[in-house]
């Protein structure tokens, strides 16, 4: 049996590499879904691809970081959709370079779009759990937030910071039966990955336990069971997608 039927999900950067998994995963055990994204033309590409499993899908334009456009776009989904039960912070980006070269352009971009982002979509969607007493908040985090990575620091501060937002979200809506978890993935391949020179990622597979690079498929499968009631008990924690990477 599906284990998303009759659920909506709600995933942010959906448009592309990991949140496109996410989104396709969830479709994939029933779940309806609305795609948010910057880039519409991909999005929409994303969820007409989509609707061939046989779900409702839909895709919005929005800038996560901005909060007004985020609490319209999220108006939209509930009229549509009804009900919101699942969102998957996933929507990211980075601006790496050493701190002492680090702009506070380059600072506030990211955290701007990675950690603010993910408030307000939080902020706008919990209202909707809230009431209906269920809900599954997934935020994507990274191992670097874990462990800080040298030329990240605006990106591991702000999935640092997505933590601290996981766990505090899980204390203030738990009563309301709304659970809010995060996914820490290692290295990911994705069109990101891809641009790296293969000494670089040879560097990375010496540290990873299980010798290979992750895929987004490996990420999405942990999105599915935290969005699913197979998760049912576990609030506020953090799973680690990585090969044993952070370990
Ligand atoms: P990606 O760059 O392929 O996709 C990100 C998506 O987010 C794109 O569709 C983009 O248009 C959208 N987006 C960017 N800024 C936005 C904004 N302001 N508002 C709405 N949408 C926006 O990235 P990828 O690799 O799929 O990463 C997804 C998430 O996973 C990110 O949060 C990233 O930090 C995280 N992650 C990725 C890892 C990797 O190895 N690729 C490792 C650990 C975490």
């Amino acid at each position: 049996m599906a284990l998303l039927k009759d659920k909506v999900a709600l995933v942010t950067g959906g448009a592309q590499g990991i949140g496109e998994a996410i989104a396709r995963k969830l479709a994939s055990e029933g779940a309806s879904i609305a795609i948010i994204d910057v880039n519409l033309e991909k999005a929409k590409a994303t969820a007409d691809d989509i609707k061939q499993l046989g779900v409702e899908t839909e895709a919005y334009k929005a800038d996560v970081s901005n909060t007004g456009e985020v609490q319209e776009v999220v108006d939209k989904v509930f009229e549509k959709f009804k009900k919101i039960d699942i969102l998957v912070n996933n929507a990211g980006i980075t601006r790496d370079t050493l701190l002492m070269r680090m702009t506070e352009e380059d600072w506030d971009l990211v955290i701007n779009i990675n950690l603010k982002g993910a408030f307000n979509f939080t902020k706008a969607v919990t209202k909707i759990m809230a009431k209906q007493r269920n809900g599954s908040i997934i935020n994507i985090s990274s191992v670097v937030g874990l462990f800080g990575n040298a030329g990240q620091a605006n990106y591991s501060a702000s999935k640092a910071g997505l933590i601290g937002l996981t766990k505090s979200t899980a204390k203030e809506f738990a009563g309301r039966n709304v659970r809010a978890n995060a996914i820490a993935p290692g290295f990911i391949k994705t069109a990101m990955t891809d641009k790296l020179r293969q000494d670089v990622i040879n560097k990375y597979l010496e540290n990873i336990p299980l010798k290979t690079l992750g895929t987004p498929q490996d990420v999405a499968n942990a999105v599915l069971f935290l969005a699913s009631d197979l998760s049912s008990y576990i609030t506020g924690e953090v799973i680690r997608v990585d090969g044993g990477l952070a370990m």
